[in-house]
């Protein structure tokens, strides 16, 4: 009768590890999905993003130089707020946006300017929240609510056709530098 005891509790405590070890993985296995949504080639300090498959409105993530880069397709709807979107450094929204063929990027450093935590989405109103002291940003990443001083910095990047490489300077990434769009990362 003990030993039956100890056996279901065995078997209980090896069922509970299985689970939490199928838990762990799942958990891996999703992060692994957030962390390498698309086409991508590194390196040595490059990193270049395929985005003719990116939809309008879904976040993905990329990685470079070991930041997290958030990439948001505008929809026609979020290009037309935009236009008149004035962040509150007194930065135009649009201006913040990367055109490739007729459609609109958001591509920025997903760490806020704040104190540097990671912001997180939000697809139905279309803004980014930074739980650590309540800054926002629009899909822009233009900053729209303080403490951050000012919206998501822009990495350098090039474009070559439908990619982007991340890392290299193009003249649209220069005009950004020069107008104050963005600060150098
Ligand atoms: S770190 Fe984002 S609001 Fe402070």
């Amino acid at each position: 009768m003990a030993n039956n005891t100890k056996g279901r509790r065995d078997f209980m405590g090896m069922a509970l590890g299985g689970f939490t070890a199928l838990g762990g993985i799942g958990a891996l296995y999703a992060m692994k999905r957030t962390w390498d949504p698309l086409p991508s080639v590194k390196a040595a300090g490059f990193t270049t993003i395929d985005l003719k498959d990116v939809q309008d409105n879904v976040l993905v993530t990329e990685k470079w130089r070991g930041k997290p880069i958030f990439v948001l397709k505008q929809s026609k709807e979020m290009v037309a707020k935009a236009q008149n979107e004035i962040g509150k450094n007194g930065k135009k929204s649009i201006n913040r946006l990367i055109k490739i063929g007729d459609n609109y990027y958001m591509v920025a450093v997903g760490l806020c300017t704040h104190l540097g935590c990671i912001p997180g989405y939000n697809p139905e109103k279309e803004d980014f929240l930074c739980a650590c002291h309540g800054g926002m940003y629009d899909a822009t990443a233009n900053v729209t609510k303080a403490p951050p001083p000012r919206g998501l910095d822009i990495p350098p990047f090039k474009i070559d056709g439908t990619k982007l490489v991340l890392g290299e300077a193009g003249p649209e990434y220069k005009k950004m530098l020069a107008d104050g769009t963005t600060l150098a990362v």
